[in-house]
């Protein structure tokens, strides 16, 4: 279940009228200090946001918050939150606020399409209907996202053209780091590095070994899952987070058939022939 509007999937969560509410979310205010993360779902958001949120806490401690989504903006609570805030949105650059495009601190996190449409799946196999959950098979999802545009936040390859090609752009105002799920697992520290210097936080390698530690997968899947946000009971079948599940580079491969797996490259090929983004699948 969609809310069309402009071309375009939005969540059937998405608030009341869609004109509407894209421009409040266009002209949401924002701080010098704020940090946006951007992603196509399942492409590694809590990972990088518990990252960003230690660096601006200084403290390799999980953070309590939840992921603050302007997605479904909220103005009185998103702008009760605490500076620096970490604002979260899957939506695709167009739709961002006016004052995050010109001048704002955007860190966009990109992961190989066919590991995220197996995490996506499973994601939507745990939530409940209410919660946006897909009857469908994984051929039926593939067929959604890589082939449609009628499925949740559009369709993937859409959403990535678009990030590519701002991201290639010289002069356009926000500054965008770009991260990479894949590189992220090779080498986690380089990558808390790269966040730390991005968002200007003055930290030792100490503390960088610190909350690489305590973001690989097995870490936060035990510290996170312990002390999951109440919402997730209401969400899924069994009460549980449903965000911590393997976690790897290269699952795809005991998902896609041969046919399925020969069809998105070949739709790939063709899709991205002039994109300088590319994707790893596996390490
Ligand atoms: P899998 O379903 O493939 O395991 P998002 O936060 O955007 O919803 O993305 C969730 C995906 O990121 C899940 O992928 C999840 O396991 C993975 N993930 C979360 N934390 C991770 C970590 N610390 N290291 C590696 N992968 C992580």
């Amino acid at each position: 279940r969609v809310k069309l509007y402009d071309h375009f999937s939005f969540p059937y969560a998405f608030p009341g009228n869609v004109k509407d509410h894209l421009k409040k979310i266009a002209t949401a205010r924002i701080r010098d200090t704020d940090v946006l993360l951007s992603t196509y779902p399942k492409s590694g958001t809590h990972w990088v946001r518990e990252i960003v949120s230690m660096l601006l806490r200084g403290k390799a401690e999980y953070s309590s918050d939840p992921l603050h989504s302007i997605d479904f903006y909220d103005s009185s609570y998103i702008e009760k939150l605490q500076s620096p805030r970490i604002l979260q949105s899957h939506l695709p650059f167009r739709y961002l606020p006016n004052e995050i495009k010109r001048q704002g601190r955007i860190i966009h996190v990109s992961r190989n399409p066919k590991d995220t449409a197996v995490s996506l799946y499973c994601m939507l196999k745990k939530l409940t209907y209410m919660s946006g959950s897909f009857s469908g098979s994984f051929h039926a999802l593939l067929q959604c996202i890589f082939y449609s545009d009628k499925f949740s936040y559009g369709n993937w390859f859409d959403f990535v053209k678009e990030w590519d090609k701002v991201m290639r752009q010289e002069n356009r105002g926000c500054k965008i780091l770009h991260l990479e799920y894949e590189e992220m697992k090779k080498d986690l520290k380089s990558n808390v590095r790269k966040v730390a210097d991005f968002l200007s936080v003055d930290c030792d390698e100490e503390f960088i070994n610190m909350v690489a530690e305590k973001c690989t997968f097995k870490n936060m899947k035990n510290g996170k899952e312990a002390n999951p946000q109440p919402y997730w009971k209401d969400c899924t079948f069994d009460g549980r987070m449903p965000i911590f599940r393997r976690g790897d580079v290269g699952d795809w491969r005991s998902w896609f058939s041969d046919k399925e797996n020969d069809r998105f490259d070949k739709e790939y090929a063709r899709q991205m022939k002039d994109q300088q983004i590319s994707f790893r699948y596996y390490i």
